[in-house]
């Protein structure tokens, strides 16, 4: 199965997305859990917001999988959903500052107050356009948004990955039914140096270095 082609503007009336600005459906608030090694964490979550129900099985497996963040600097987290990532590489990294990008403000709002309560000073959520023009990333960490459909994931992803700093990596988890061998495939044409870094769980890690 390759990449969904369907953009959130062609969804029918009263369908709600994960990545809608402001989720239609009804608030209700629910704790899930991040048990990483030693990090074990409470979280909020809500309808409305990607891994509602618990984190999510990908994302998991990024943050077990991939290498730990750099020890300082800037990193994004890209698509933070309520801040899973973000709150881990927090804590992974605690001299480092943390980007949580997204666009629903409903996981923005739970990211922010995720991060207070986890203790992690050095996450700062926001919508794209408030993170600094001029700013680049030691790193980016992803569950990207594939169901957004592939051209507005491949603007998303040409938005982000030429921000890395020289020498910098993404690591992007993608399901391999979700199309992430053709996602890899596509970063090659784009110059990006693209690696399989692990493939679990019917999940593949790519790791992508700037050119
Ligand atoms: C697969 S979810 C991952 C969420 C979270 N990182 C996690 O692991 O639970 C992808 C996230 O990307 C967000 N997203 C969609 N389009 C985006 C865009 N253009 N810019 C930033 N984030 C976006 C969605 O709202 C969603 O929260």
């Amino acid at each position: 199965m390759s990449i969904p082609k369907k953009r959130p503007s062609q969804a029918g009336p009263g369908t709600s997305h994960y990545f809608d600005p402001a989720p239609a459906v009804r608030s209700k608030p629910r704790s899930v859990f991040l048990h990483l090694g030693e990090l074990d964490l409470k979280l909020q979550a809500d309808r409305g917001v990607f891994g509602s129900r618990g984190v999510d099985l990908g994302t998991l497996v990024l943050l077990r999988e991939a290498p730990a963040p750099p020890v300082a600097g800037d990193i994004l987290d890209l698509g933070s959903g309520y801040g899973a990532i973000a709150i881990a590489l927090a804590r992974q990294a605690p001299e480092a500052r943390i980007w949580a990008v997204d666009v629903n403000e409903r996981a923005l709002e739970l990211t922010r107050a995720n991060a207070l309560s986890a203790g992690t000073a050095n996450v700062t959520a926001g919508l794209p356009d408030e993170v600094p023009g001029g700013l680049q990333f030691a790193a980016i960490y992803s569950n990207p948004p594939v169901r957004v459909g592939k051209a507005p994931l491949h603007e998303l992803l040409l938005r982000w990955l030429p921000r890395l700093e020289p020498g910098g990596s993404a690591y992007l988890v993608v399901l391999r039914n979700l199309g992430s061998d053709s996602l890899a495939a596509w970063l090659a044409t784009q110059g990006y140096d693209v690696r399989r870094l692990k493939s679990k769980k019917g999940y593949r890690i790519l790791e992508v270095r700037a050119p």
